[in-house]
């Protein structure tokens, strides 16, 4: 994958799958797998070190978890998350930090919100680094959203209505992003943006008729406790984890393990 095929891909109606790793293994498993991009998310705030939102995650941890991914050289594109406080505060904080996931390993860096980062986007864009938007759902916006909750429910011109989400969609093409992610949003909405930006769209909760779809790998495999109504479980690797080690810690206590087999005579 490359960064200009995304957009030959919305053009040829060929849906982009995206899934988030963390790790080398978990990254080799989905590029085997066939991912087109693999989203190094700040999500991993809350599915790897047991947080209640991604709001603390640093640019340390996200530089690291970029690392372990690029180090199996994917096939394809790794989209490195910039966590909060890495771009809110100036154009320069943006650009450097964006520079920071590229040298561990990122082709695209993924920042959240519209109008409000429009200038950043603008400015790492023309730093020669992709960039990918992320509206509707904000999760750095948890606490003036209130929580995670759907957006673009409501008319009006405030942060998460359905028509600022169109502005915010218009503002992030502009500016001069590579794609969009929409998160959480009724999936009418989201089609109509799809609609209307030239850039691929990737939606989470966002209905079918985005140019792709991103999942959290911890919900798609079934390994998070957390079950959410937009995140479909193709497996339930949680309880085969749970059951396989149950049967290792049943064998250790009865002596069954190691057998004659896995011991040296
Ligand atoms: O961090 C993440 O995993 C994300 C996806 C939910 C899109 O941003």
């Amino acid at each position: 994958m490359t960064v200009p095929m995304l957009r030959e891909r919305k053009e040829s109606h060929s849906p982009l799958a995206m899934v988030t790793a963390y790790d080398s293994t978990f990254a080799s498993i989905v590029d085997e797998a066939g991912v087109d991009l693999i989203l190094v998310g700040d999500s991993v705030a809350t599915v790897m070190q047991g947080q209640r939102n991604t709001l603390g995650v640093s640019m340390q941890d996200m530089e690291y978890h970029v690392r372990l991914v690029a180090s199996v050289k994917p096939n394809a594109l790794i989209v490195g998350d910039m966590p909060f406080g890495s771009y809110q505060s100036s154009v320069k904080d943006a650009v450097d930090n964006a520079v920071r996931l590229v040298k561990a390993g990122a082709e695209i860096v993924k920042l959240e919100g519209g109008i409000h980062v429009a200038e950043q986007i603008r400015a790492i864009a023309a730093t020669d680094i992709p960039v990918m938007g992320h509206i509707g759902l904000t999760p750095q916006s948890y606490h003036r959203m209130g929580g995670n909750k759907v957006q673009g429910r409501n008319s009006g011109d405030v942060a998460g209505s359905r028509e600022r989400l169109l502005e915010d969609a218009h503002a992030v093409e502009q500016a001069g992003a590579c794609a969009v992610v929409i998160e959480a949003v009724p999936a009418s909405l989201a089609a109509s943006i799809t609609e209307k930006v030239s850039i691929p769209t990737i939606g989470i909760g966002a209905g079918v008729s985005c140019d792709g779809q991103v999942l959290v790998m911890h919900d798609l495999l079934g390994l998070s406790p957390r079950t959410f109504t937009f995140a479909k479980a193709y497996a339930d690797l949680r309880t085969t984890a749970t059951d396989a080690v149950r049967q290792y810690v049943a064998e250790v206590h009865s002596q069954q393990w190691p057998d004659e087999a896995h011991s040296f005579q």
